[in-house]
């Protein structure tokens, strides 16, 4: 896929912007503040439908407008493709693929991207809900139709940690005991298929890694990344049970769901007390490693940027190996 062509209306500090491209590397210059970033947020968030640096649209929409265009005119296998995002202060967004309406959650179906900017340091050194968001981002690109079941683990969640809660301020009644295990049985079986479809692409992005980490930094550490669960933790209901828990390797799907299935068995009591869901891909993690040691608290700044920019190269080369 290439990016042919794209044009902006109101998007940060662009009035309207024409700006055409070519196959292989193009690049940007020109002075602080002048909008080299706005561009690349802008053919991001036609991928992701977010910002690599700001949580709400707001800011996207260039100050006093109501609403901002990004236009894009890709060629995949030959074939052009017109892809519009309009996103809009006051009303729900709307898309657009040759002049046809979509979802906007539709779109990251037709354009995918790797974005690596300053803020991904975050990536090693952040929480862990930064590692997870990465690792989905990365699936979703992979294998759009896993978007669906993000958003239905989500509410699914939502509704148990209300449960959950509604149970602990009244007391649990054997109805909504039973009403528990209905969720249970959904939040294992969305569940567990996040954590193996996790668990597979990070291993498919190993090799990857190594080999760009070996480009970055001229010298092969070793880098590995591996999936931490929760479920697997002796104390899933630590605050600390990422650091704690085993990495997870050859761990089947029913396998995962047996495990989560026991977890769950195992913070019950936990769970009613604090009114929350205590496991599960919600709280996982992913942990990097440079010779054998934990990225984060012993590698060095330079390591961890080229630890970092060797995943977002390794995620540009998964996803072009498709
Ligand atoms: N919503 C907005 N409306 C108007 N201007 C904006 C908006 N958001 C950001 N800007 C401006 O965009 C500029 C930053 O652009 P950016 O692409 O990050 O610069 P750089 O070229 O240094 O990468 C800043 O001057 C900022 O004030
Ligand atoms: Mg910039």
């Amino acid at each position: 896929m290439f990016l042919r062509h794209l044009s902006l209306t109101d998007f940060r500090n662009y009035q309207t912007a024409e700006v055409a491209l070519a196959p292989g590397a193009n690049l940007f210059v020109g002075s602080n503040g002048q909008g080299k970033t706005n561009l690349v947020e802008a053919v991001g968030y036609l991928s992701t439908l977010g910002s690599h640096r700001v949580s709400t649209d707001q800011a996207l929409i260039r100050a006093g407008q109501d609403s901002a265009i990004v236009r894009a005119r890709l060629e995949h296998d030959g074939r052009e493709l017109l892809v519009e995002l309009q996103l809009n202060r006051a009303a729900a967004n709307r898309a657009q693929v040759n002049r046809a309406a979509i979802k906007p959650r539709e779109l990251p179906r037709y354009i995918s991207t790797v974005l690596f900017a300053p803020e991904d340091l975050a990536l090693v050194r952040g929480e862990p809900s930064t590692r997870r968001r990465f690792v989905d981002a990365l699936l979703g690109a992979k294998a759009p139709r896993l978007l669906g079941v993000f958003a239905d683990y989500d509410r699914v969640l939502k509704q148990r940690n209300a449960l959950l809660k509604s149970a602990r301020a009244s007391g649990l009644k054997d109805a909504k005991l039973s009403t528990l295990e209905l969720w249970n049985e959904r939040l294992v079986e969305l569940g567990s298929e996040i954590m193996a479809e996790r668990i597979a692409i990070v291993a498919a992005l190993g090799p990857f890694v190594r080999e760009a980490y070996q480009a970055v930094a001229g010298s092969d550490q070793e880098p590995t990344l591996e999936v931490v669960l929760s479920i697997l933790a002796d104390h899933p209901e630590a605050e600390d049970a990422e650091v704690s828990a085993p990495a997870a390797t050859d761990l089947t799907r029913e396998g995962l769901a047996d495990a989560f299935r026991a977890a769950l068995e195992k913070v019950a009591r936990a769970e009613r007390e604090r009114g929350i869901t205590l496991c599960g891909p919600h709280r996982d993690d992913l942990l990097f490693r440079l010779n054998g040691l934990p990225g984060k608290g012993y590698a060095s700044h330079g390591e961890l940027w080229s630890f970092a920019l060797a995943l977002k190269l390794a995620c540009a080369e998964l996803l072009r190996a498709d």
